[in-house]
């Protein structure tokens, strides 16, 4: 299931601003990479890349290269359809959709995409999702109310198991915690661990010591000044990053003396 993830050569712009530059990284499977930098480095924009995301926005384009397991996404004829269904996004704030019910949020991708389910089949899919995002036991007896009533920890749980129901490679999360309590953040946590046995997971965070906690890797992200491209500076084993880093910049970010 998990696939690898690799960016070549990649330049993504907003019209003829250049967001991010030339960014070449290798993202593993079945490991957490985090993407860490300070605010307007590119972090967003280099995410929305990876599932054709990017692209929806009037003007905003890539170029260079997002391969899949070595397929090229952006190949001519790769329908982005296809490409948002197998990388799959969570978002900063848990957006279940308000007028669903638990068991319809999980069960929207396939109601999007046209597929029918039998009943058997909706309700293996359902129960499988909802435990493998750590909310089965939470929701159970209350499958059919609106997932909207659910607390905001237990939502972005529910966007989780909304997005593993539609059996992605790659998950990809944009700072999916920020609007949690701490112990929202930590069962959050909890999950984005087990989620890298199965799937390949990236996760935007600006918070230093959930990088430290939950990812493998770690890639630092920098702008040089206002109007500048976002640039990768770093990309090493966690630790690396935050107890022996190459370059200067990532030392001072990490420490907290960026200027
Ligand atoms: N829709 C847009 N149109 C034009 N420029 C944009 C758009 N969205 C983002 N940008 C610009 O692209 C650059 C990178 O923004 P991005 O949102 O990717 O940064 P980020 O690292 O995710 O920041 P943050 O940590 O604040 O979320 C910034 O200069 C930003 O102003
Ligand atoms: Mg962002």
């Amino acid at each position: 299931m998990a696939k690898r993830i690799d960016a070549v050569d990649l330049n993504v712009y907003y019209g003829s601003f250049l967001a991010v530059q030339d960014v070449n990284i290798r993202i593993e499977p079945r490991a957490v990479t985090a993407f860490i930098g300070p605010s307007g480095c590119g972090k967003t924009t280099f995410l929305r890349t990876i599932n054709r995301m990017h692209e929806v926005l009037p003007g905003a384009y890539a170029d260079g290269k997002i391969l899949l397991d070595g397929d090229n996404i952006y190949d001519a004829g790769v329908d982005p359809v296809t490409i948002r269904a197998e990388v799959g996004m969570v978002f900063q704030r848990p957006n279940p959709f308000p007028t669903m019910s638990i068991r319809e949020n999980v069960l929207a991708g396939y109601k999007l995409n046209g597929t029918r389910l039998s009943k058997s089949d909706a309700d293996a899919i359902l129960e499988k999702s909802l435990r493998g995002a750590n909310l089965w036991n939470e929701v159970k007896d209350r499958l059919d109310k609106p997932g909207s009533g659910l607390s905001g920890g237990q939502q972005q749980r529910l966007c989780i198991a909304r997005t593993v129901a539609v059996e992605p490679s790659v998950i990809l999360m944009d700072e999916p915690c920020s609007a949690l309590d701490p112990i929202s953040t930590l069962a959050v946590e909890d999950l984005i661990n087990q989620l890298k046995e199965d799937y390949t997971v990236v996760i935007v965070t600006h918070n230093m010591q959930q990088a430290a906690r939950v990812a493998d890797k770690t890639a630092f992200f920098n702008i040089q000044g206002t109007g500048q491209p976002g640039q990768l500076i770093e990309y090493a084993d966690t630790k690396t990053i935050f107890q022996n880093p190459e370059n200067e910049q990532t030392l001072n970010y990490i420490s907290g003396r960026f200027g």
